[in-house]
């Protein structure tokens, strides 16, 4: 960070300039903004002619592109540099997207050949699962999927669940446990018979709190129903880099899928942490994803800055973030199946650049990660949309949508469609007194000089959309190693290492402390708030 000053201060002094310029004017003078201001790839077009940049503006990002050597930075990424410092560690998720023709040598080991071995591995098992040659310990095929696992070994693998449901097998049901909260897994129990379920027990590490609790309720719910031991082999599959830990659960490691310590939790979809995604759609269409998503790392890797998705999508993040002091950004999807992409990407984007602390320990010297949040369209129309358009705060946003509907279904796809692209027309063109007033006076309102006042709005917020032909596989997988390649492009201009999490761990060391405390009864030294709190359940449970 220290060294992009020069380029922070011409933006700076950029913004300066251009920050009352209203984005109606510039569409005004220039009708060809949105051929200007457009790039697309693997698929996808990028709109984001919306913003409230010219052409200047664009270069001046793309010069801290530049200064920060996004594209050097990327190749060591892709190399299997570790650039993971503080975990020492590589940080190799595109690995997983390789061909089997590719080879990516890491200490000595061809890593390629490692990650096709393994996916062979699951594929296999995963075709003899889908066909019902898998039987569970009575003879029936397996009907349900319960797959046990919190942060990316759940988010991924439940956001594509849902998001291809229209390629996934119909006759096998898909649940999801995540949650410590007893009520998950009680009421996941509730829709599935032990005969014809598979538990796939997803961790990296196999030490997380919840998921091994969830496991081992689910473990103990098995043998409950009249199952013996020897059939948890036919039962439970893990995915996970720690065999022992899998081996002492009970799992049969030959129902274990392994991935590397170079894959991060929330960028683990790829990897057999996506078992429950091939178990799903199939091999194939989990093929197509990975497809997809290596063309955009090829995109990403190859492309200059000024028509390079993920760097156009993080530079205007951070023109937003740090020059117009944006606090948060919207992700709304225009599609059903896309309803867990928020949530999906509020740990990728949070887990990621939520950090104060440069690479080299300094203080963060300016904003980092925003607050991610949104939910679909048009949903997020009639709750929070409000305060988009007339709220105090300025707040960017993605409007992501397909042309075509998996659900053909009379006029509701072209509803969806204008209700998406008005939505951006709204945020930016806004409506001013004179035109609030002009239509009140139409109308023959009273009142209109209050009236007016309640009905302007500002305008000049920014978005982007993301457009695409329709959601499958293939697009799917570009689009979420876009939205990767995005944090990674933020991180480095920011001077973050996004590849660790130590801000998740005080948390769960605390946890442990008051699990302890609850469970002795003996609360120990606490401030008033902490220590209430725990004597209020203690008297609640005795
Ligand atoms: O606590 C945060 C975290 O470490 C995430 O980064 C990770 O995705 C999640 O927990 C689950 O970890 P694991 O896959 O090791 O159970």
């Amino acid at each position: 960070m220290q060294s992009l000053h020069a380029e922070w201060d011409a933006l700076k002094a950029h913004h300066r300039e251009i920050e009352s310029v209203h984005m109606r004017e510039m569409f005004a003078q220039d009708s060809s903004r949105f051929d200007t201001f457009s790039a697309s790839a693997c698929g996808i077009l990028l709109d984001y002619s919306k913003n409230r940049i010219n052409s200047e503006t664009l270069k001046l990002l793309t010069a801290l592109a530049a200064r920060a050597d996004i594209a050097g930075e990327a190749q060591r990424m892709l190399n299997g540099e570790r650039i993971n410092a503080t975990e020492q560690r590589a940080v190799l998720h595109t690995a997983l997207r390789l061909p089997a023709s590719k080879k990516l040598m890491v200490d000595g080991v061809n890593v390629v050949e490692d990650i096709h071995a393994v996916s062979d591995q699951a594929a296999a098992f995963v075709d003899k699962v889908r066909s019902g040659e898998w039987k569970g310990y009575s003879g029936k095929p397996i009907r349900h999927i319960v797959n046990i696992g919190i942060g990316g070994s759940d988010l991924g693998p439940l956001m594509v669940c849902e998001a291809l449901k229209p390629w996934q097998q119909r006759d096998l049901s898909l649940h999801f446990v995540s949650n410590v909260d007893g009520t998950h897994i009680s009421e996941t129990l509730q829709l599935v018979d032990a005969e014809t379920t598979l538990f796939i027990i997803a961790s990296k590490t196999f030490t997380t709190q919840e998921t091994l609790a969830n496991a081992h309720s689910a473990r103990q719910w098995f043998l409950d129903q009249g199952a013996g031991t020897d059939d948890i082999a036919k039962h439970f599959a893990a995915v996970s880099t720690n065999a022992d830990a899998v081996a002492e659960f009970g799992i049969d490691t030959d129902n274990m899928f392994r991935f590397w310590d170079w894959v991060g939790g929330r960028y683990s979809l790829w990897s057999s942490i996506g078992l429950t995604i091939r178990l799903a759609v199939g091999n194939e269409n989990f093929d197509a994803m990975l497809a997809g998503a290596h063309k955009m790392d090829q995109h990403f890797a190859n492309t200059p800055y000024e028509n390079n998705l993920p760097v156009i999508m993080a530079l205007l993040g951070v023109w937003y973030g740090n020059f117009f002091d944006v606090r948060s950004h919207v992700i709304a999807p225009y599609d059903q199946y896309l309803h867990r992409f928020p949530a999906y990407l509020q740990q990728l984007d949070m887990e990621s650049n939520g950090k104060s602390v440069q690479m080299d320990g300094s203080a963060c010297e300016v904003s980092t990660g925003p607050v991610i949040w949104g939910e679909p369209g048009t949903n997020g129309q009639h709750a929070f949309f409000q305060l988009l358009h007339q709220g105090t705060e300025l707040i960017s946003a993605d409007f992501i949508v397909a042309a075509k509907s998996q659900n053909p279904l009379g006029r509701h796809q072209q509803m969806l469609l204008a209700n998406c692209i008005a939505q951006t027309e709204a945020l930016m063109r806004g409506k001013t007194e004179a035109e609030a007033r002009a239509e009140l006076e139409a109308k023959g309102a009273e009142d209109i000089d209050i009236l007016s006042r309640h009905k302007v709005f500002s305008g000049n917020r920014p978005t982007n959309t993301l457009i695409f032909d329709e959601l499958n596989p293939n697009v799917l997988g570009a689009l979420i190693a876009l939205y990767e390649h995005k944090v990674f492009v933020q991180g480095k201009i920011w001077g973050l290492n996004s590849f660790d999490q130590w801000g998740v761990e005080l948390g769960k060391e605390l946890a442990s402390t008051v699990l302890g405390e609850l469970e002795s009864g003996n609360p120990g030294e606490h401030d008033s708030s902490t220590l209430g709190l725990i004597n209020y359940c203690l008297q609640r449970h005795s």
